[in-house]
């Protein structure tokens, strides 16, 4: 999913100036392991934090089913109210304020705005994937798109074949596409089995018939 750069400020370096260490002084800072679920829906403080280090999972969960809205990456502003939970993927840290008191920060450092936009665009952005595939398509036509889509974004075209590295694992794709682990696996053995991919290793694949797998898609 690439993200629309609105500014290149990077919010942590620039929290690290002089000139903002008094607001950093209004933060809290707090470290969580890999995996750890950080805030439930609707949490009954209303926070606001910034990713220091690692990355946080923004997800929807209902029963057996998760739809991740976006990754936080370090300098990314995110809230604590808001119907989704957020998840560590990695260890990682991150500050914490009140939402009433990061509402005077903005008036005084506008520059925040961008990166909220910058992720609110890209919940919005993935927002709009998972409802387009719930509504319009099948669990296979939205393997598909991510297999195509991820192809166009970083992968390495080679002659006949495009080696794709996800730096994701099959429970992680199943997240994104709204699917159950043993769903996607079987989607994926399939794909093989046809000679649509080749699965190299847990995240990395190539794809050798990439006719065939956009053909299944629409
Ligand atoms: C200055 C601090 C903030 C204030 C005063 C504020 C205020 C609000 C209010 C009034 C709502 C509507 C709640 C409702 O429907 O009951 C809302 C929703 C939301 N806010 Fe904020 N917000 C702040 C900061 C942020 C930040 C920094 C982010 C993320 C970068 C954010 C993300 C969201 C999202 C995603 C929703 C929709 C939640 C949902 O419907 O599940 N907010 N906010």
């Amino acid at each position: 999913m690439g993200r629309m750069k609105l500014s290149n400020i990077n919010l942590l370096e620039t929290l690290n100036s002089p000139e903002y260490l008094p607001i950093l002084a209004t933060f809290s800072e707090r470290k969580a392991r890999k995996k750890e679920i950080l805030f439930l829906p609707n949490h009954y403080e209303n926070n606001v934090i910034i990713v220091k280090k690692g990355k946080i999972r923004v997800y929807l969960a209902f029963d057996d089913k998760e739809f991740t809205l976006s990754i936080l990456e370090p300098g990314d502003v995110f809230s604590t109210h808001t119907r989704a939970y957020t998840q560590c993927l990695e260890d990682c840290e991150f500050l914490v304020s009140s939402a009433e008191n990061f509402r005077k920060i903005i008036k005084q450092y506008p520059s925040f705005t961008f990166n909220i936009i910058q992720v609110l665009g890209d919940l919005l952005h993935n927002s709009i994937t998972i409802i387009n595939g719930l509504v319009f398509k099948d669990v296979t036509e939205r393997l598909v798109e991510f297999l195509v889509n991820a192809a166009e974004e970083k992968g390495i075209i080679t002659e006949q074949e495009i080696k794709l590295n996800l730096g994701l694992n099959i429970e992680q794709i199943a997240m994104l596409v709204g699917a159950s682990r043993q769903t996607v696996s079987v989607l994926l053995s399939d794909f093989s089995k046809a000679g649509i991919i080749h699965r190299v290793d847990q995240r990395t694949l190539i794809i050798t018939n990439m006719e065939l797998l956009k053909s299944l898609g629409s």
